[in-house]
C-alpha cells in the first residue's frame, strides 16, 4: 500500500461519496457521510495518521458504545462533488475519547476543516444502529434526496404514511425495509436536538426522514447503504411521477394484501402498525 487511498475502507468512502454526487444528491455542501472503521481499517491507516492529532472537540452529545472508535467522516462545508478529486481537504479520519462524548482528528481534513455539522447526528445514529444489530452496523449517509424531500411538502409527516406511500411505490420497497421508515418534524440541522430526534426514530427503523431537508439511511457497509437510500428514493420519484400525472388519482396500488403476500415470499416481518 503506498497511499492511504488504496485502503478499502477509504476507497469506497470516496466512491460513495461520488455515487451521491452523481445522483444529485448533493448540490454544494449538501449532505455527510461517517464510517465506522474495523480495527483492521485503523490498523491498515493508521501509517498515514499525523505525527500529532489535534486537539479533542466535545461534541454535545455522548455513548458509552462508542469510546474509543475511528470515524471516517465528510467535512463540513465540503462539496462531494470534491472528494473524489481532493479528498485531502474534503474527509478526514477522527478518533472518540473514552468517555464518547469528543472527538479529534487524526488523518485528513486538511487546512483547518472540520468534520460535518451534523456529525452528532451521525453519531446518536451510529450508537442506537450498533446497538440494535449487534455491531454489524457501520455506515450512516445523510443526502438530500430530491423527490424525498419533494414528499414531505404534501404527505402527512407520519412514519406510517411514509412507510405506506414508499412500500407501494416500488415491489421491492417492502423487502428492503420491512420495518418502514421514521419521520422527523422539520428541526434546525446541526445540533443535538435533531441528532436525538433522529436516533429514537434509528431505534425502530434503518432510515429517517428531515422533513423538508433529506434522509438518513444506515447500513453493515456501503453497497447495502447506498442501496437503501436509493431504492427509498426511486420509490419517492415514482410516488411523485404518480401524483403529477394524474391531478392525485391513484387508480390502482399495491394493496395490503399484496403487500402481504410479497413479506411472505421473500420473508421478512412487515411493520402490521403500517397495514390495515
Ligand atoms: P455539512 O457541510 O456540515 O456536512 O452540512 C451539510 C448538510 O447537509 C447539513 O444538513
Ligand atoms: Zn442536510
Amino acid at each position: 500500500m503506498s497511499t492511504i487511498y488504496e485502503i478499502p475502507c477509504v476507497k469506497g468512502f470516496i466512491r460513495m461519496c461520488n455515487d451521491g454526487w452523481l445522483q444529485g444528491w448533493h448540490e454544494r455542501n449538501g449532505g455527510n457521510l461517517t464510517y465506522r472503521m474495523t480495527g483492521e481499517d485503523v490498523a491498515a491507516c493508521r501509517p498515514y495518521f499525523d505525527a500529532e492529532p489535534r486537539e479533542w472537540v466535545n461534541m454535545g452529545v455522548q455513548a458509552d458504545n462508542l469510546a474509543g472508535e475511528y470515524f471516517i467522516t465528510t467535512g463540513s462545508g465540503k462539496f462531494f462533488r470534491n472528494v473524489e478529486p481532493d479528498p485531502i481537504h474534503s474527509i478526514g479520519i477522527v478518533e472518540i475519547n473514552d468517555k464518547g462524548d469528543s472527538w479529534r482528528i487524526v488523518w485528513g481534513l486538511a487546512d483547518g476543516a472540520r468534520p460535518t455539522s451534523e456529525f452528532p447526528s451521525h453519531f446518536m445514529n451510529h450508537s442506537v444502529r450498533k446497538a440494535a444489530t449487534n455491531g454489524a452496523n457501520r455506515v450512516i449517509y445523510h443526502c438530500h434526496a430530491t423527490n424525498v424531500i419533494a414528499l414531505t411538502y404534501i404527505l402527512p409527516l407520519t412514519d406510517r404514511d411514509f412507510s405506506r406511500a414508499l412500500w407501494q411505490s416500488a415491489t421491492e420497497c417492502p423487502v428492503v425495509f420491512p420495518e418502514g421508515v421514521g419521520v422527523c418534524p422539520w428541526m434546525v440541522p446541526g445540533g443535538a436536538d435533531i441528532a436525538m430526534a433522529t436516533s429514537e426514530k434509528m431505534k425502530t427503523y434503518q432510515a429517517a426522514i428531515w422533513a423538508q431537508h433529506g434522509l438518513f439511511a444506515s447500513g453493515p457497509d456501503f453497497d447495502i447503504t447506498f442501496g437503501l437510500a436509493h431504492t427509498i428514493e426511486k420509490s419517492a420519484e415514482i410516488y411523485v411521477k404518480v401524483l403529477s400525472m394524474g391531478g392525485g388519482l391513484i387508480r390502482q396500488t399495491i394493496t395490503d394484501d399484496d403487500l402481504r403476500a410479497i413479506a411472505h415470499d421473500f420473508g421478512v416481518t412487515l411493520n402490521e402498525n403500517f397495514l390495515d
